[in-house]
């Protein structure tokens, strides 16, 4: 058994980028991925929505804003180091409603329908009024993926596909080794990024919630000056978020079935009616794809950062809803953590402690 100096055991959006940001620190890194096509960076929106998604004002805001406030740099170095494009458009989001909100969170925000719409034309008719963020952005999921991969390989990082981590092996507080489908691991510090998975693997409270989501596509002849949805529209049933190659991707059902597979009749209906109510002008558009991932999430649905139970093994899972927001602050305080043993606030606002994780 080689040991290793630190094994990142997940390769989505959190092992991957956990493992590049080590490894521009300076440190040996090895990750173990299951199926680093599984991962729910994949199946997202990529909407980095601190903002739009309505967070109470608190930690989780907090790092949700620290994590936008870093997107730009970040892209940058991805860009980087992949030559890839990833697809980063600070469009703003705009949050329609078809209420006028009572006791609003913001009243000062509010705009009319007729407010939203010289922004963005086009809402449908429901829509009373809402919000605006022009500070909130997107990025594409899929495309941040697959940059962040070829950064990672860029670099001397070991990927290892295809392994299934079983259980950790332990003696009193420390790990001495990971039992897995391609035998035993070793390494001096580990790094627990599994996501939805992450249960199977450690005494830790994260379940899968299930979101199904669509692609649809601009007819050519939609287009004038640009295509006609220029900023993502987030809506109290699903959000819009248009790309600039002209699809455009609606989400998302969330729905406690476990790990069940597959798009449903139902969760398609639902996401289609609610996109032409909102935007009426996507009746035209051509539906592409579809497809479901799974978000991980624990108890208050908030993340688990930083110290486990075990001395050397670190925790980085239960992003839940903002996993691709919160990437770039998770990696930095994460490396932070296994590097330097530097505790970021955020550690203790979000300590797998408080589930006794
Ligand atoms: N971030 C949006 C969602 O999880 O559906």
């Amino acid at each position: 058994m080689k040991a290793r100096e630190i094994i990142i055991v997940g390769g989505g959006l959190m092992g991957l980028t956990i493992a590049l940001e080590l490894q521009q620190r300076g440190q040996s890194v090895t990750i173990l991925s299951q199926n680093l096509a599984a991962a729910a960076g994949h199946a997202a929106a990529g909407m980095l929505a601190p903002q739009a998604e309505g967070l109470a004002p608190g930690p989780m805001l907090d790092l949700c804003l620290r994590s936008r406030s870093a997107y730009p740099a970040w892209v940058a170095q991805l860009e980087g180091l992949s030559g890839q494009f990833v697809g980063y458009w600070p469009c703003g989001i705009m949050a329609p409603n078809a209420d006028r909100p009572i006791a609003p969170d913001s009243p000062a925000d509010w705009q009319d329908y007729a407010q939203l719409t010289a922004t963005q034309p086009g809402l449908g008719p429901t829509v009373a009024g809402g919000w605006w963020f022009p500070e909130d952005a997107q990025v594409d999921n899929r495309a941040l993926m697959r940059a962040l991969f070829a950064a990672v390989q860029t670099t001397g990082i070991e990927v290892c596909d295809g392994i299934e981590v079983q259980s950790i092996a332990t003696q009193q507080n420390h790990v001495t080794h990971l039992e897995t489908s391609g035998g035993q691991w070793q390494a001096g510090q580990y790094v627990l990024a599994t996501g939805a998975w992450s249960q199977a693997i450690a005494p830790i409270p994260v379940q899968p919630r299930k979101g199904q989501l669509l692609a649809l596509r601009w007819p050519e002849n939609a287009r004038s000056e640009g295509w006609p949805l220029q900023c993502v529209l987030f809506g109290t049933e699903i959000y819009i978020v248009p790309r600039q190659d002209g699809r455009i991707i609606v989400g998302a059902t969330s729905e406690n079935v476990g790990f069940a597979t597959g798009n449903t009749a139902a969760g398609v209906q639902h996401l289609l009616n609610a996109a032409i109510r909102l935007f009426p002008a996507l009746a035209t558009c051509e539906l592409i794809e579809t497809w479901w991932g799974y978000r991980p999430a624990t108890p208050d649905e908030l993340p688990i950062l930083g110290a486990s139970q075990w001395d050397n093994l670190t925790l980085a899972t239960g992003h839940y809803r903002n996993g691709v927001l919160l990437a770039p602050i998770t990696g930095q305080i994460i490396a932070d953590w296994v590097v330097d043993r530097r505790a970021d606030r955020a550690l203790g606002d979000f300590s797998g402690g408080r589930f006794g994780a």
